[in-house]
């Protein structure tokens, strides 16, 4: 479900024209739909009702502030992986101690940050680390919370760059060393063993990768649970979404993913992992990302020229990979649809960006309706891992962000002042 649909054949974020944005905030632009996020964080906090949860939304899949806020008001946690997404909640009104700090590199000045905010929990990801918090936590005469971040060596079946629950994966701890490391952890002085987590990879499709690893960890988060007195166990992000329309005509495979109708819904999930769940009578963490985020944003982008070679028809927009690194980056698929919507032949069409490289592409012959200079075109499913990814690449500045709730619309991040890109950089006197 998603608030993007064509009212008399212009493209519409719930009820405000892309036109109208266009015009006010220009291209490339992100526009984000408040029902979309709200309704999907709805979804799923209902379908986990029977169980003691708590949502805590991936910082790292849309960190605007707005989109923060959004959830925080809704009741949302946040699973945050550097001081920098933690200072960020905190700017958007969410409460520090409904976080949790991953990350496999936390330095000693970013703990002791969560620290003095009083995060919910740390997931550790190594010994060494553990070692380092409890000794920032004596430093500061505080007792560190904490949960190890178990690495349950199930595949996730997705991509292999957003796989993370594998021995072959830099995350976690190895499921056979998690009880020795606990009970390291017991005889430390400034931590105390709040819980467990996991998070074995995003964009899964299917619900048994999640239910092989709840099966495998719920035992041992059960006899923890019962030593150390734990509140929590976290079963992390990963509830994938659909990016491919149900008939796609481009040439490319979303990462094999199903069609929509067998897609990974929050009732299946919930349906399924509930019972391996409940008996454990303990608080259930859930890390979800792109399923709030993802269908809740679109990039809008202007058709700059359109180049037709002996071979191919390229469609040259001022959106880039910077904007917009997923296909680049893990080829995947965004649906492309045209701001008025257009009944006419389809042609095979490569939209690229201008950045100088040939990945800097967003889709290779696919059947899109014939584009003219001038026209616009959305990228579908850019909410999560979009913006948030972007980057100056050839000093390009960061592109423009809008909220839209209903038939209000608000700026909510400029696009970057193009000074700004090289704002803290310096030429040296004797240059
Ligand atoms: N929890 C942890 C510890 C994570 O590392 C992640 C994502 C999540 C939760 C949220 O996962 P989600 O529910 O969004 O799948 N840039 C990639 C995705 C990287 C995901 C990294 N970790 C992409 O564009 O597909």
């Amino acid at each position: 479900m998603h608030s993007f649909r064509y009212v008399h054949g212009r493209l519409h974020c719930e009820d405000v024209a892309i036109e109208s944005l266009v015009k006010r905030h220009g291209t490339p632009l992100y526009v984000y739909s408040h029902e979309t996020l709200s309704r999907h964080f709805e979804k799923l906090d209902e379908a986990l009702r029977p169980l003691d949860h708590l949502i805590c939304f991936a910082v790292k899949a849309n960190s605007n502030l707005a989109v923060l806020r959004t959830l925080s008001r809704k009741g949302s946690g946040f699973d945050i992986v550097s001081e920098g997404e933690l200072r960020r909640v905190i700017a958007a009104g969410g409460d520090p101690r409904k976080c949790v700090f991953a990350g496999v590199g936390k330095t000693e000045s970013e703990i002791a940050y969560a620290l003095k905010q009083g995060i919910y929990a740390f997931n550790v990801e190594s010994e060494p680390e553990l070692k380092r918090i409890n000794q920032v936590a004596a430093k500061l005469k505080k007792t560190a919370p904490i949960a190890l971040r178990v690495n349950p060596n199930v595949d996730a079946h997705t991509h292999a760059k957003i796989t993370t629950g594998t021995y072959e994966n830099k995350f976690g701890v190895a499921f056979e060393q998690v009880e020795r490391i606990y009970a390291r952890a017991r005889a430390l002085r400034n931590v105390r063993l709040r819980g467990l987590q996991m998070h074995i990879g995003s964009q899964l499709t299917e619900v048994k990768p999640f239910a092989d690893a709840v099966r495998k960890v719920v035992p041992l988060a059960a006899k923890l649970a019962k030593r150390y007195g734990f509140e929590f166990f976290s079963i992390g992000g990963g509830l994938g979404i659909v990016y491919q329309p149900a008939l796609a005509s481009g040439d490319e495979t979303w990462w094999k993913s199903p069609p929509a109708r067998k897609m990974l819904t929050p009732s299946k999930y919930a349906d399924e992992l509930i019972p391996l769940l409940k008996p454990l009578g303990l608080k259930i963490l859930i890390e979800p990302g792109r399923f709030i985020a993802g269908n809740s944003g679109i990039l809008v982008t202007r058709v700059e020229y359109v180049k037709q070679t002996g071979k191919k028809n390229f469609v040259i927009v001022d959106a880039a990979m910077n904007d917009l690194v997923r296909p680049a980056m893990y080829d995947s698929y965004h649906e492309i649809v045209p701001m008025k919507q257009a009944n006419g032949k389809l042609v095979s069409s490569d939209v690229v960006g201008p950045i100088c490289e040939s990945g800097d592409t967003f889709c290779k012959d696919r059947m899109l309706p014939r584009s003219v200079e001038g026209d616009y075109l959305a990228l579908l499913s850019a909410g999560a891992y979009g913006s948030a990814m972007g980057s100056t690449y050839n000093t390009r500045p960061l592109a423009a962000e809008v909220l839209v709730r209903g038939k209000r619309s608000e700026l909510v991040r400029q696009r970057q002042p193009i000074e700004m890109v090289w704002a803290g950089e310096t030429v040296p006197a004797w240059l």
